[in-house]
């Protein structure tokens, strides 16, 4: 059996390129006893992975060359030999950029299918997805009824479910996102309130017009300028959720910082960050909640599936130059 994988070949300097990764195929060894052989089925394409490209060891590590890229996704079991799991379960787990995979079986979760389809399991109701915007939403943010609401990188995946929670929970929300097409999607499938194009719209404008008495609540996984943008139009007791910081992650030896952090003494507000992973003994309410929501239809997740592993690194820069809306998945 040929397994194929996209591997590192090259560390980006600055913007990830897809040159610097090659695809490379191999033959699978015999199964190792306590392993299980799994077909991946989809990968998450997650913006932590940029960050283990780089030779630093930052918060997520640093991955070694000519490895399989680090990847989160969802595999069929085709062999056993670990107790517990059993050939055709669906599993979770960190399985690389790759289409097989022979690892120990203690690494995975069983997924239960009765409710939703394994995929959902990276989408909505996903560790680097559905509940990041639920932990910093609710649990770090707060958001309550009447809150005015800005969320960045908002057509993304951990965007896309935060502005949802918003509108959930009774807020006003206020997207920002690139491109006139990445509006209409959070207008016209989100349900935001408002969308600023940040490539187009004067951003400060159009905040002081759909926030005009300041924002109470602002979900931020851009940083940047953007950062001091809504820092600077904040109301009274208002809360900065740090998620990420997607527009520094090219180059974390020089992050750009928010110069008008002041603004958080001024108006009596709280700048928190927080990792999902803080929050893991609450994962099974976060689960039943946003499982809730789905089936209820207060909230969907909108994917885009980009079909074999040769398309890896292609999905992956893609999150860096505004390709995708939604949950972006590698289906190798
Ligand atoms: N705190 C945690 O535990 C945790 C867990 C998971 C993820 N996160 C963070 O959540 C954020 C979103 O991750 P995701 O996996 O859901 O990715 P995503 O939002 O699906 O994709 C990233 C989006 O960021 C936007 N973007 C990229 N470069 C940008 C720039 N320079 N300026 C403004 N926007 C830019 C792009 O949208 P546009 O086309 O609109 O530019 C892109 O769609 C990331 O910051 C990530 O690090 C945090």
């Amino acid at each position: 059996m040929i397994n194929k994988k996209a591997v590192l070949v090259t560390r980006p300097e600055g913007d990830l390129s897809e040159a610097n990764f090659k695809i490379m195929e191999e033959e699978l060894a015999e199964l190792p006893d306590g392993h299980v052989r799994l077909q991946v089925e989809h990968l998450s394409i997650d913006a932590f992975i940029r960050t283990t490209l780089d030779a630093r060891d930052g918060h997520h590590g640093s991955m070694a060359l000519d490895s399989p890229v680090i990847a989160l996704g969802t595999a069929r079991v085709l062999e056993s030999k670990f107790d517990g799991l059993n050939q055709g379960d669906a599993v979770f787990g960190p399985l690389g950029a790759q289409s097989y995979v022979q690892l120990p079986g203690e690494m995975f979760r069983v997924l239960d299918e009765s409710d939703q389809p394994a995929r959902a399991y990276l989408g909505a109701l996903g560790m680097t997805t559905g509940l990041t915007a639920y932990s910093g939403m609710i649990n770090v943010g707060e958001v309550a009824q009447g809150d005015v609401i800005v969320v960045s990188a908002a057509a993304g995946a951990v965007g896309s479910i935060a502005c949802q929670i918003g509108k959930i929970k009774g807020a006003t929300v206020i997207g920002i996102a690139g491109g006139a097409h990445k509006c209409e999607y959070l207008l016209n499938e989100i349900g935001c309130d408002f969308a600023i194009d940040y490539k187009a719209d004067d951003i400060g404008a159009k905040l002081d017009e759909y926030a005009p008495d300041g924002v109470n609540l602002f979900f931020d996984s851009v940083g940047g300028e953007l950062l001091d943008l809504v820092l600077d139009r904040l109301a009274m007791a208002a809360r900065v959720v740090i998620c990420g910081a997607i527009s520094q992650y090219n180059h974390l030896e020089n992050v750009t910082g928010p110069s008008l952090y002041l603004r958080v003494a001024e108006r009596n507000s709280s700048m928190r960050g927080f990792t999902v992973d803080y929050y893991m003994s609450e994962f099974p309410k976060m689960e039943s909640d946003i499982s809730g929501w789905l089936n209820d239809g207060s909230l969907k997740m909108p994917e885009q599936v980009e079909e074999g592993i040769d398309n890896f690194p292609k999905a992956l820069c893609m999150l860096f130059n505004g390709g995708h809306t939604g949950k972006l998945l590698v289906a190798p």
